[in-house]
């Protein structure tokens, strides 16, 4: 049967524009046609997952303007249960000002608007629909107190809880314990690291060029993370479990064009495989092979593939 997700997280529109290259500090540059789309990497996981053919529950929370009947309507299209999408009062719904480049890459500033306001309270009305569910996803586009209650109420019931900490902030210790599966780029996981004092060297460059996956499957253990997946951008991922290395996939060959909410994907796709009983190897091989397909689209949610579009022959080998 489809995997039954909940996930707890942000909803944005997404206020993009390419340029040829991005502004200097002071600088002002020329662009193209500006898109606003949505986002939010809440509702891109959410979005990720439900292409995949996972039945996915998301709470959070919307402006009662424009943007939100977007961020809405866009949802619902995509068959997701916006049931625990709730309108907030007097804030604005959550945007992203976000630029592209020829390359692909992006910069991207997140005003949270109404995602800020996702408290406890919020999650808690929601309990049983957390607590059926095969697997949660939280984020850090919400607040601690959101994030933590979703998943203590996760955790209690047995379902499994993968965290993106993204934007990044500190983890508290009762996060840590109470992560099933931690979801983070190189970048992350330095910042990681340095918040819990966990030195050693992961590569020659022995910064967020995470090289030695024994290195990397180390450092985890010494944050207190039980199993992860580490991407690298356009090298692929490392998996991790119990303190070991146990899988690592190439990057695609592929040209770039846009990756914002590549990482979102991933995290939508881990958690649909995770919720269908499969391996964690086996969810970040898929996740692989989607965020491949996504950063050959413009746009995030929108350029999530379905599971029918992606040939089990593109699919990394180990
Ligand atoms: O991860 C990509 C997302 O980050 C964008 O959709 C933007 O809304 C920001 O939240
Ligand atoms: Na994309």
């Amino acid at each position: 049967r489809p995997a039954r997700l909940c996930v707890v997280g942000s909803l944005n529109a997404d206020i993009t524009v390419v340029a040829d290259r991005f502004p200097a500090p002071g600088e002002t540059v020329g662009g193209g046609p500006l898109t606003i789309v949505p986002g939010g990497k809440g509702a891109n996981q959410a979005v990720a997952a439900a292409r995949l053919g996972a039945e996915v529950f998301m709470i959070g929370l919307i402006g009662d303007d424009a943007n939100g009947a977007m961020l809405r309507r866009t949802l619902r299209a995509e068959g997701v249960d916006d049931s625990g999408v709730a309108l907030a009062g007097d804030v604005s719904s959550g945007s992203a000002v976000i630029t592209v480049d020829p390359a692909g890459e992006n910069t991207i500033v997140v005003s949270p608007g109404a995602n800020g306001a996702v408290d406890a309270e919020a999650v808690r009305r929601h309990a049983a629909v957390i607590r059926a569910s095969d697997c949660l996803c939280v984020g850090f586009e919400v607040p601690d107190s959101a994030v933590t209650e979703a998943a203590r109420l996760a955790a209690d019931a047995g379902v499994p809880v993968l965290l993106n900490p993204s934007p990044w902030r500190a983890v508290s210790p009762e996060l840590i314990r109470l992560t099933d599966v931690l979801l983070v780029n190189e970048h992350e996981l330095a910042l990681l690291r340095a918040a819990h004092g966990v030195g050693g060297r992961l590569g020659p460059a022995d910064g967020d060029d995470c090289v030695d996956g024994d290195a990397v499957a180390d450092a985890l253990a010494g944050c207190g993370i039980r199993a992860a997946v580490v991407t690298r951008g356009s090298r692929g991922c490392l998996v991790v479990e119990r303190g070991r290395l146990v899988a690592e996939f190439p990057g695609a060959d592929i040209v770039a064009v846009d990756s914002t909410g590549a990482g979102d994907a991933v995290t939508g796709a881990v958690a649909t495989v995770l919720g269908e009983g499969g391996s964690l190897v086996d969810a970040a091989r898929l996740a692989m092979g989607v965020a491949a397909a996504s950063v050959t689209v413009a746009g995030a949610q929108a350029s999530y593939p379905r599971r029918a579009d992606l040939q089990a022959a593109s699919l990394p080998s180990r």
